[in-house]
């Protein structure tokens, strides 16, 4: 068999498991925006939940840097590529997560890779909850260390896996909210269990913009974050103590073998980083926790899941919204375990009234029990 041969074997299979998918480009300036065949809909898809991608400040900080430094940084941190803008971002970061220092990473994938890479081993042991990101799950897995996943939000479970350590290093990884369910993990109790158990704890709070906001003081902790979903920029970064981040630096291959941030990209971070610690950012978040109330009241984050089994339920109640001018994707498996597919509508600060009572009314329209006001 060449191999073109097997990947056209590879590609029959998604297709027939009716999970092909592709790019499908949406031109926009914040939640409304142009599909290719020149629709406008509103997008309820994004991770910019500030909207931060589109404030003036930021666009401008992007520009500034640009003039002033060029397109790309040219090589790896170590190598040439640090600039003094890199080390205003990761003083600020590290200020912001109430933490010693922090790391920069292309992307918040990179930093999961770059923390397991360096904190375990072969003789660690790894306690992750089941519905970690991907991201998370890749990382435990390259750094060959012994992994055990405890049931979702199960502090009892996690214990018992803790409690068989036999004398290994431990580290429990969790999201702190779920990317896909948008729930929030119990921050307390797992500071709690990794004190008990002397684990490291690693937090991703990728999601995390209406909190929780834990305190990890007591104990031995690293916070993974991305600017690319609240800062609405790109890149990663991992803060904890100094003689944590300082390792990473030394030994995380995701940042010692590939090119820094661009300076765009970094100052565009910054600039959201301090909108977002200014008033105006008080302003917008609490904008957005007033946003998700309207869609449903008694919701923590802004990732609101309509879960519907099936995929195919799943894909045609996203198309059925689109006709009606709102993009809401359609999850299904690799990314939710099979018959937990659903709608994931993510809540943006920028959203109007009007918009997420649209939102509402149009899942009511295409099936009562689709309104997330009483799911
Ligand atoms: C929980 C979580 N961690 C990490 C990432 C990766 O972040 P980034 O998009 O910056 O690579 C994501 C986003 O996709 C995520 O949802």
């Amino acid at each position: 068999m060449t191999w073109f041969d097997w990947a056209q074997h590879e590609t029959d299979a998604i297709h027939q498991l009716g999970r092909w998918r592709s790019p499908r480009a949406f031109d926009s300036r914040g939640p409304v925006g142009m599909l290719q065949d020149g629709r406008e809909v509103v997008s309820f898809a994004s991770n910019d939940y500030l909207g931060l991608s589109q404030h003036p400040a930021v666009i401008a900080a992007a520009h500034a840097a640009l003039d002033n430094f060029g397109a790309g940084s040219g090589s790896a941190r170590l190598i040439v590529g640090a600039r003094t803008l890199h080390d205003q971002l990761e003083m600020e970061l590290a200020r912001w997560k109430h933490c010693e220092s922090s790391v920069l990473f292309p992307t918040g994938f990179a930093a999961n890779l770059g923390v397991f890479s360096t904190f375990a081993d072969p003789n660690t042991l790894i306690c992750s909850d089941e519905l970690n990101h991907a991201s998370i799950i890749d990382g435990c897995r390259n750094s060959k260390a012994e992994i055990r996943i405890y049931r979702h939000r199960d502090l009892q479970h996690l214990d018992e896996l803790l409690s068989a350590a036999d004398g290994r290093r431990c580290i429990i990884v969790s999201d702190t909210v779920f990317s896909m369910d948008g729930d929030v993990a119990d921050t307390e109790g797992l500071v709690r269990l990794a004190t008990a158990h002397q684990a490291l704890l690693v937090l991703d709070e990728a999601h995390a913009v209406l909190g929780p906001d834990p305190d990890l003081s007591p104990v031995a902790h690293l916070r993974v974050g991305t600017m690319s979903k609240t800062l609405g920029a790109l890149g990663g970064f991992v803060a904890g103590p100094r003689i944590l981040t300082d390792l990473l630096v030394n030994r995380a291959r995701s940042y010692i073998f590939t090119t820094a941030a661009t300076p765009a990209d970094t100052a565009a971070a910054l600039a959201a980083l301090e909108v977002v610690r200014s008033n105006e950012g008080t302003s917008l978040i609490d904008r957005l926790g007033a946003n998700v109330r309207r869609v449903r009241s008694d919701h923590a984050s802004p990732i609101i899941p309509i879960l519907l089994g099936a995929e195919d339920a799943a894909i045609a109640a996203s198309q059925q919204l689109l006709d009606r001018g709102l993009l809401v994707p359609a999850i299904r498996p690799p990314t939710v375990a099979p018959g937990t597919c659903r709608l994931r509508i993510a809540i943006s600060a920028l959203h109007t009234d009007s918009q997420l009572d649209d939102l509402c009314s149009a899942l009511a329209a295409i099936e009562p029990t689709l309104d997330c006001r009483h799911t």
